[in-house]
């Protein structure tokens, strides 16, 4: 473990932001993250970089996880437990799930980051979160240096929330997540409309987790940007819930307004409807843009800096604020 000076972290973070870390290492085990903790307490924890955006230099330690490996340690006649350290690709493990035919995520395909990051923001879509499927969260103390278990319960997840992001924010470090998933009589989420559409077009009566999987992959292959090709971080602002009330004042000028009801007082309202109705969808401001396919999405075109994309996303929360009344809040994580 090699402490190295001014690193730029444009290939460790999928907005492809240049900044600086004054100081980096990298750890891949326990026991090594264990060792630098016990030395350095100024450290800011790195692992996949895919929900964050870097807005200047890191005067911390900046502390590179890429520890990998995963293992079954439970199976019975319905279901497998899967350990799977922090740095494991996420789109990896369910590729490796769906081969084997364990159910429970394959919604959840091609989304970018490291399995450690999923708990965080509990990550979800086309009906699933993975909070579904988490059993145990394996922690370790910052201060402490001991290891922490979160069961399920303890996490408090809710829409793209869990204490690790509120409560304990910076406690923490996770260093693998126990996943249950089915090996038989999977339960197929197949309500969301897009995926409907695609296994009706297929002729699929009977969907099984890889026909899921495959359409997944087309849906977000066809609407998201590959983080590789073009900088971004998924959806930059979570959807917003707002009352009734607001709802039903928008709705009325907007008969085509898209929404989810969450009962019968909240209604989540697509964010990435409300920019494009703000007339931000495909725009530029230098190299820091609007995705052209999903307005939700903000692209670094080459050379944007953090402040450049951060500056674009305060521009996008005012006009939404005048338009419509609504506080638009961030996803991502910005540093
Ligand atoms: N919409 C627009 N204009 C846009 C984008 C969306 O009008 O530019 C409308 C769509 O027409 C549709 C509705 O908004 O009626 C919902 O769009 P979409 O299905 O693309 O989903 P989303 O609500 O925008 C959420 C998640 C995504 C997840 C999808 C699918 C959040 C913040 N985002 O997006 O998650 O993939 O649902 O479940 O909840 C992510 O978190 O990084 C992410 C990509």
């Amino acid at each position: 473990m090699k402490i190295q000076q001014n690193v730029n972290l444009k290939n460790y973070n999928t907005f492809g932001v240049s900044v600086l870390a004054k100081q980096f290492v990298e750890v891949q085990t326990p026991k090594e993250l264990k060792k630098i903790l016990a030395h350095h307490k100024n450290i800011f924890i790195l692992n996949g970089g895919s929900n964050m955006l870097l807005t200047k230099d890191i005067e911390k330690l900046v502390v590179k996880l890429n520890i990998t490996g995963k293992q079954v340690v439970k199976e019975t006649n319905e279901h497998v437990f899967v350990k799977v350290n922090t740095s494991e690709n996420w789109h990896n493990f369910v590729l490796w799930c769906v081969d084997k035919n364990y159910g429970g995520i394959e919604n959840l395909s091609l989304i970018p980051g490291n399995v450690g990051a999923s708990p965080i923001q509990n990550i979800g879509a086309y009906g699933v979160e993975v909070k579904d499927v988490i059993t145990t969260v394996n922690c370790l103390d910052i201060e402490k240096l001991t290891k922490k278990v979160f069961k399920t319960d303890a996490c408090n997840f809710g829409y793209r929330n869990s204490i690790f992001k509120k409560e304990e924010k910076g406690k923490y470090i996770i260093t693998s997540v126990v996943f249950k998933l089915t090996k038989q009589n999977h339960t197929i989420h197949s309500d969301y409309g897009a995926i409907k559409t695609q296994l009706e077009a297929k002729k699929i009566k009977k969907p099984s987790i890889k026909d899921i999987s495959d359409i997944v992959i087309a849906i977000r292959s066809e609407k998201l940007p590959n983080p590789k090709e073009l900088g971004n971080s998924g959806s930059f602002f979570k959807n917003p819930i707002v009352s009734k009330t607001v709802f039903t004042k928008i709705q009325k000028d907007n008969k085509e307004l898209p929404f989810y009801e969450i009962d019968s007082d909240n209604y989540k309202i697509p964010a990435g409807w409300l920019i494009e109705q703000c007339e931000f969808k495909g725009k530029k401001n230098g190299d820091a843009g609007v995705h052209e396919k999903q307005a939700l999405v903000l692209v670094n075109y080459g050379n944007a800096t953090g402040v450049e994309i951060l500056n674009l996303a305060d521009k996008i929360k005012k006009e939404v604020t005048t338009k419509f009344g609504i506080t638009l809040e961030t996803e991502v994580n910005i540093f």
